[in-house]
């Protein structure tokens, strides 16, 4: 008797346990998917892959890696959680090692463009680097990972740049002292059941008064009031 009931409780308890690590085991946290995607029909834009194209890519992208939405669960995982505590002393970029949820290594190359057009530590091929002009329009593409849903709340993506040529990324502090916009986290489309992969974006238009060079491009998104993601790409400005 005694015994059933401890074998009862001690299966309840593993059981709860296991739901626990089952749960915590399914990373669903966004990054920047895509930093120059092309929409094929001018009139009915639409962020899933059948209705477009990338044309850049964040720093060491690996192309084949999963499909759209799931490298969170790449290893090393694509989404960065800054430290909770310390978001601002965190690195902008991810190195790999520090941070609440350390990601792939985003940080800048070099030369630059080593972080391109090339392989992963793990030897998979990585995205080419965008291009652009002053003033150029850059449509960039993310996965809602569950968290486009009505019940959630819309914290938005800030994308912020460096000065030109920058030898280091500047950091946080430094990032967001140069915003050049707010996108809207839940401008997504293509909704299906699977809320996990509906495909998100936002458009908009470089400086116009930009110099002819190479700048980082940093990613930025805020999920619970502690919670912030990054994601870094370069920019060649033509
Ligand atoms: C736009 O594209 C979506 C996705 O392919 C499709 O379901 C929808 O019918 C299209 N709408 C129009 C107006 O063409
Ligand atoms: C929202 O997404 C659409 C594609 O569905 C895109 O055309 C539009 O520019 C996006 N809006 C903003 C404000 O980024």
């Amino acid at each position: 008797m005694f015994l059933t009931t401890l074998s009862k409780a001690s299966l309840a308890l593993i059981a709860a346990s296991l739901v626990l690590l089952l749960t915590q085991g399914v990373e669903s946290h966004s990054y920047a998917d895509c930093i120059d995607w092309r929409f094929k029909d001018p009139k009915n834009h639409s962020w899933s892959d059948k209705n477009g194209a990338c044309f850049g890519f964040a720093r060491r992208f690996p192309l084949k890696a999963k499909p759209f939405a799931k490298l969170d669960s790449d290893d090393p995982n694509r989404h960065y959680q800054q430290d909770q505590k310390n978001p601002l002393g965190s690195p902008s970029c991810s190195d790999g090692i520090h941070g609440e949820e350390p990601g792939a290594d985003e940080t800048l190359g070099h030369p630059v463009t080593a972080a391109y057009s090339g392989k992963d530590k793990r030897g998979r091929k990585t995205g080419q680097m965008t291009q652009s002009t002053p003033g150029g329009q850059l449509c960039i593409r993310w996965p809602a990972k569950n968290h486009a849903v009505p019940d959630e709340t819309n914290r938005p993506v800030t994308i912020a740049l460096s000065g030109v040529n920058p030898t280091k990324d500047p950091n946080q502090r430094d990032f967001l002292k140069n915003v050049i916009v707010n996108l809207n986290y839940k401008n997504c489309t293509d909704k299906g059941k699977d809320t996990d992969i509906w495909p998100c974006g936002g458009c908009f238009n470089l400086p116009k008064t930009l110099k002819k060079g190479v700048y980082a491009m940093q990613w930025r998104w805020q999920l619970n009031s502690d919670e912030h993601y990054t994601s870094c790409a370069d920019i060649n400005v033509k």
